[in-house]
């Protein structure tokens, strides 16, 4: 497997960064998750512009541009043989003496990319869809930016394990707002619910792709928080990510929504989302 690192392909195993690379230290990196199907990438353009925005953001100057980082992609895709998968990119600031303030002078921001085989269309049109617990969100108040301060949602991650579900969504107060990794949906009445964007959840590239194929049924779509009771009684469930697509959960805290399967609307907008954008 090769991976790319600061201008160069090597072996992933000997692929390696530097212990004073802020990234390592204070998490002061960001990233995005791009699948790929069919060899091809998915809404690759809405990853790099957020990309651009989250760099933006925590002030880490860009070098790149979009058209140099799909080549990089593509050759990895190559390399690598991805017929399915993803391809995760992270910038960090790059390498300083360790202090709380950004280094002075401009360091050079760390590129790293690498690639994962991992099975998305036929996992997802098959899911039998998930059971989730809720837990409280206890992540930072910027999660607008895709950082890779990932710590809290792998632990509300691992208690849902422990717990026998598969998975955590996480609660502000009695608000849902997202799962570990994912934007998320209810359906009741035929009408779509989820969080607006702000700063309290990541604006998902899935999340508007499937909007988008929302306004094509003939249904309702509400842009607002929605409780954990309210969730518990929908008709449907869901949650979307560029690595999960349209996925279906059918228990929360052990209430069974709608019949226990995933729901009509979940399903067609999976079967919308995969023909408009795979
Ligand atoms: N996670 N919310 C959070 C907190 C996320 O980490 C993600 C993506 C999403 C969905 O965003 P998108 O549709 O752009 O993938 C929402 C990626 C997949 C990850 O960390 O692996």
């Amino acid at each position: 497997r090769v991976a790319y690192v600061n201008d160069e392909y090597v072996s992933a195993k000997d692929a390696r960064i530097s212990i004073f690379d802020r990234g390592f230290l204070f998490a002061d990196a960001v990233y995005e998750v791009t699948a790929v199907i069919g060899g091809k990438l998915i809404d690759f353009d809405a990853h790099m512009q957020r990309l651009e925005r989250s760099l933006r953001e925590i002030q880490i100057p860009n070098f790149w541009r979009i058209e140099y980082l799909r080549q990089i992609h593509e050759r990895l895709i190559i390399l690598n043989d991805v017929q399915e998968g993803l391809i995760y990119l992270q910038i960090s600031r790059g390498e300083a003496d360790r202090d709380f303030a950004y280094p002075p002078t401009q360091t050079r921001p760390t590129l790293v990319l690498f690639t994962q085989q991992k099975s998305i269309l036929n996992a997802s049109l098959s899911a039998k869809g998930l059971s989730v617990i809720a837990v409280e969100d206890l992540r930072w108040g910027r999660r607008d930016i895709k950082t890779v301060q990932l710590l809290y949602p792998s632990m509300a991650k691992m208690l849902a394990r422990q717990r026998g579900a598969d998975d955590a969504w996480l609660c502000d107060g009695d608000y849902v707002t997202e799962g570990t990794a994912q934007n998320v949906y209810i359906v009741k009445n035929k009408t779509l619910v989820t969080r607006s964007l702000s700063k309290s959840i990541l604006g998902g590239i899935t999340r508007a792709a499937v909007l988008k194929c929302a306004t094509g049924f003939n249904i309702e779509i509400a842009e607002r928080a929605f409780s954990l009771a309210e969730a518990k009684s929908a008709d449907e469930a869901f949650s979307t990510s560029a690595t999960t697509l349209v996925m279906p959960v059918v228990e929360i805290d052990g209430c069974t929504i709608g019949d226990g399967l995933p729901g009509p609307i979940t399903k067609n907008l999976l079967t919308q989302y995969i023909k408009e954008l795979v």
